[in-house]
């Protein structure tokens, strides 16, 4: 629950009720490009960062004063719980996720075991309960989504193409769908207790589902992001639902679930917004490369934006992406001003 008298934009916004001015976050906002960040990466790695509540919760808190943002977004990484599901993995810095022993067969999907998030995701939870007692916006919790974790599993590492985890797909369902249930119990488990534990707004980032065709998204991954949408709708917490490359997508993805969904760039916001419908919200579509050019450039896609949403409410403005390593944190909070100003009541 928010403290009353606090920045309730967000939360607003994500309810499509009308807001005082366009609540604005940037996905990856709490780590990679701030100065203080950087400082404390120099001591520790970023998994140690997620391990330890203190400095995940000032981490997550970071960007609130340096940007003037009206959310933060508890610092953890979507690769977090599958550890706690048996997966060894190491994040190599700037390519991403290394699976020890990527997921081959019947006998490797079956070896994840089953995701006790309270006792051992308690460091998550415990950052999130910190966080929260100084916070004046809301604080978003997320999980990845099952096709997004699904890709690292079976992939190994990063990729553009998605070959073996469509092969996995096509070839053998048996694995898939029982690698898509595991993953969507747990993701579900996990993101109601991090609501427990006092997220205020949740997101699912189904990164790379932009790469499947509707047909497959709607037969192999649609059901799995359901169960854990449709499990979060008691709680009462909004719930964004996030992908890119998604413009063919979005009538799938409005089926799946979710309160706000996200869109990249490669789609205007308004002919997106029309399409998943007005009952929803909308959040994202700057380029985060747009942010490394020059303040004038920047204000003016950002302009088009506003244009094409028209204070309708139920507009969150974000980026299409995360936020690129190289953003000069000042160009990030012009931009936070901008939308502020360009759309106080
Ligand atoms: O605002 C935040 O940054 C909050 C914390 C956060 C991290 N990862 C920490 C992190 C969040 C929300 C994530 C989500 C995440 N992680 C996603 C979904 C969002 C997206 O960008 O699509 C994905 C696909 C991952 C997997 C992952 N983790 C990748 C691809 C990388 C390496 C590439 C990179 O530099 O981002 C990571 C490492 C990672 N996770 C960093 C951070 C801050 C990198 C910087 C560091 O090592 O300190």
């Amino acid at each position: 629950m928010l403290k009353q008298g606090l920045n309730d934009r967000l939360i607003r916004a994500c309810r499509c009720q009308p807001v005082d001015a366009t609540p604005v976050w940037f996905m990856r906002q709490a780590g990679r490009f701030l100065p203080e960040y950087r400082k404390i990466r120099e001591k520790y790695d970023i998994i140690s960062i997620c391990k330890n509540p203190e400095l995940s919760a000032q981490v997550t808190m970071l960007p609130v004063t340096a940007l003037g943002v009206d959310a933060a977004i508890i610092f953890a990484d979507i690769m977090i719980p599958l550890e706690a599901m048996g997966v060894g993995f190491e994040i190599k810095e700037g390519l991403g996720p290394v699976v020890t022993s990527p997921i081959v067969n019947l006998e490797s999907a079956n070896s994840l075991t089953e995701l006790n998030a309270k006792s051992e995701l308690f460091f998550v939870l415990e950052a999130i309960r910190l966080a929260k007692r100084t916070l004046e916006v809301p604080l978003i919790g997320f999980s990845g989504a099952p096709f997004t974790l699904a890709s690292y599993l079976i992939e190994g590492k990063p990729t553009r193409d998605f070959i073996k985890t469509k092969a996995m797909m096509y070839r053998e369902p048996k694995v898939w769908y029982l690698l898509m249930d595991k993953l969507a119990t747990a993701m579900g488990a996990y993101l109601r207790a991090q609501v427990e534990a006092g997220v205020d707004v949740v997101q699912l980032f189904d990164s790379w589902a932009g790469c499947l065709s509707p047909q497959d998204y709607h037969q192999y991954v649609l059901p799995y992001s359901q169960q854990i949408l449709k499990n979060l709708e008691s709680t009462g917490v909004p719930r964004i639902h996030f992908g890119t490359g998604t413009s063919t997508l979005l009538e799938e993805m409005k089926q799946a679930g979710g309160d706000v969904f996200g869109v990249d760039w490669r789609i205007p916001i308004d002919v997106a917004w029309e399409r998943l419908g007005y009952d929803v919200g909308i959040q994202g579509n700057l380029d985060p490369v747009v942010l490394l050019a020059d303040f004038e450039l920047a204000k003016s896609q950002t302009r088009e934006i506003l244009e094409r949403t028209k204070g309708r409410p139920g507009h969150i403005f974000n980026l299409g992406h995360g936020m690129l390593p190289d953003t000069p944190p000042e160009r990030a909070a012009e931009i936070v001003k901008f939308v502020h100003d360009a759309t106080r009541n």
